[in-house]
């Protein structure tokens, strides 16, 4: 949810952490501060708003310090303003910490701090973790021990970054359910980071911290140890994106650099594992469970808003090639209702950046009661990556823009490259495996036939723009879709959206048509195109606006609706991949006309660390 970034070094700290603040921005971003021990003595500046307000107020230049932390927020406790910003720092003003998660019994502590005669500045949690390490380091006398006994006491999520200045060679990072990476650089240099976004100008080379694992990192090297006293090993990694990745490479927005990559992304998840001559597919990260999967008698997917979506989609397919039951739930909803699992079931956890709390609750849960858990994540490395039996990485890179975008069509490539291998372990034909296989190569290109229609699309997007309410209805395979378009829309325009199966429009919906209302239909040719058409017609007769997307070479449609944007033909179940693209682009057209923030809408982030 939050940033935080710490460096210690012979670079200018300041510099090193308000670059990465910048890089971790779409992680949170309603206030922003950094601390820098600067000539023994900690200097600290916090502010409301995004990291350009704090440059306002901060010059980076005028600071030589080679020790400092930073954060970037997306409140939980506390309004967001100034004094609750981070850094956050203890009633000595001798410790400062960063924090990423929430201290859920931070009221009995602040109890306890306050009943020893602490002092409180702001409404967070984070400050009273401050405040508690630095009673117990008045006490112990030792800031890696006082860090780890007040964490022992801790319930809840933590990344959190330590510095003390009486220890001006030290920073103390420590995880639990919080990402916490840690950047290996050359002469005892390091980044410790939330996002490895933060680290990769410096160095590629990265640790990750484990749950309840905490990184002493002295100036001369780095030790690790569990929580509770345990030394542990950590192997080096090495960052799989480049710097480029993570820019915004020309575009305007990192949301339109990531819609125009899809065919390039689309790619990256099938190359390796499609193989077309056989008509099947090669996953390398399933192989360790394949009788689990083939001995499989129910799929569960669980997952949280676009991702949720994805797994929609990815019913309709499993079901449809494999004939395997799948049941898609909200993760959030999975996690506390009980639900009765078994060995033969396969969870599937769906995750653009492998760090959602409910649904890594969801795995967590899952497990538990004895299911095969399995990952479809983005983020290589991440928790929800970690905390899964096997999984597969659906390669989409980093996807910086909060609304997802580049994610959703991998995610539904690689459930379908899945739906394909577990449809040929079972009764699917090497005929209709090698049919589907030679479509799915063509994406790429039809995608690319979709982005170049982009102009068009900005057109209907202006004369919308002024819309207060906008209905998407598509149906089976296209329902989930018309999901995700209406949430794009909401998410970056805050435009209310709603996204409906199209028959169930005349159970409801249907009473908000009038000729202020425009109706999105995904209305491509399939076997239930006629019925479509039929839902068109009843809003015709009602004078909504309808904006058809349809399959290229239909020229009945014209007739019904008022805006016709094609794509070209595909298999049906393929067809989210390319059906999606136009109502990405229609959302994002809408709110760059109403000049809305597009890559970080207000009150979201990209990540969702809390429940
Ligand atoms: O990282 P995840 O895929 O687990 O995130 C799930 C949702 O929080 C995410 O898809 C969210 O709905 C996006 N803002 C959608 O654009």
């Amino acid at each position: 949810m939050c940033g935080i970034v710490g460096y210690i070094g012979n670079r200018s700290a300041s510099n090193v952490l308000i670059s990465g603040l910048k890089r971790m921005e779409y992680r949170g971003y309603d206030s922003a501060g950094i601390a820098v021990l600067e000539n023994g003595e900690i200097q600290t500046v916090k502010k409301k708003g995004k990291v350009s307000e704090l440059e306002s107020q901060f010059n980076a230049d005028a600071f030589s310090a080679n020790l400092g932390i930073a954060h970037t927020r997306w409140a939980t406790h506390g309004f967001p303003n100034d004094v609750n910003a981070h850094p956050h720092s203890d009633n000595s003003g001798k410790i400062s910490i960063v924090h990423n998660g929430i201290i859920e019994n931070y009221n009995i502590l602040k109890q306890k701090l306050l009943s020893e005669g602490c002092k409180f500045k702001s409404e967070t949690d984070s400050e009273v973790l401050a405040a508690f390490i630095g009673m117990l380091y008045h006490k112990v006398n030792n800031l890696e021990e006082a860090v780890r006994l007040a964490l022992s006491e801790v319930n809840g999520t933590f990344g959190i970054i330590v510095m003390c200045k009486d220890t001006p060679q030290k920073l103390i990072a420590a995880r639990r359910g919080s990402p916490v990476v840690i950047g290996i650089g050359h002469d005892n240099e390091y980044i410790v980071a939330s996002d490895a976004a933060a680290i990769i100008q410096y160095t590629k080379n990265v640790i990750y911290l484990s749950d309840n694992e905490m990184a002493i990192i002295n100036g001369t090297g780095i030790n690790t140890k569990t929580i509770d006293n345990k030394a542990t090993h950590n192997n080096v990694y090495e960052i799989e994106f480049d710097l480029s990745q993570i820019e915004k490479s020309g575009f305007p927005h990192f949301m339109l650099k990531e819609i125009f990559e899809q065919p390039e992304t689309i790619q990256d998840a099938f190359r390796g594992r499609l193989l077309v001559d056989e008509g099947n597919v090669k996953v390398g990260g399933l192989r360790s469970v394949a009788e689990k999967i083939r001995a499989a008698k129910r799929i569960i997917i669980t997952a949280c808003g676009t991702s949720w979506h994805a797994g929609l989609v990815a019913e309709y397919i499993i079901e449809q090639l494999a004939q395997v039951p799948v049941e898609v739930e909200y993760a959030s909803e999975f996690r506390y209702r009980n639900p009765v699992i078994s060995e033969d079931d396969i969870l599937f956890s769906i995750s653009q950046s492998g760090e959602t709390a409910d649904t890594l609750a969801a795995v967590v849960e899952a497990k538990r009661k004895g299911a095969v858990a399995l990952g479809i994540v983005n983020a290589v490395g991440s928790q929800i990556a970690r905390e899964t039996e096997a999984g597969i990485y659906i390669h989409a890179g980093p996807e910086i823009g909060v609304a997802s975008t580049k994610a959703f069509t991998s995610q539904i490539m690689t459930l379908t490259l899945f739906a394909l291998y577990l449809g040929r372990m079972k009764n699917l034909s090497f005929s209709d495996g090698k049919q589907l296989a030679e479509e799915i190569i063509k994406l790429p290109g039809k995608i690319q036939q979709i982005l170049d229609q982009a102009d068009k699309i900005k057109e209907i997007a202006k004369q919308y723009a002024q819309a207060k309410n906008f209905l998407y209805l598509g149906r089976g395979v296209n329902y989930p879709v018309a999901l995700e378009g209406a949430l794009k829309l909401k998410e970056i325009s805050y435009i209310h959206a709603e996204g409906y199966p199209a028959a169930e429009m005349k159970h409801g919906p249907i009473a908000l048509i009038d000729k202020n209302m425009p109706v999105v239909f995904i209305a491509t040719k399939d076997e239930i195109y006629d019925k479509i058409i039929n839902n068109i017609e009843v809003v015709k007769a009602r004078e909504g606006k309808i904006i058809a997307v349809a399959t290229e070479g239909d020229e009945n449609i014209k007739q019904y609706a008022n805006h016709v944007i094609y794509i070209p033909e595909t298999k049906p179940i393929l067809t989210p991949i390319l059906s999606v693209i136009p109502l990405q682009l229609l959302a994002y057209y809408i709110a760059v006309e109403l000049k809305c923030d597009v890559d970080q809408p207000r009150n979201l982030a990209k990540s969702v660390t809390v429940e």
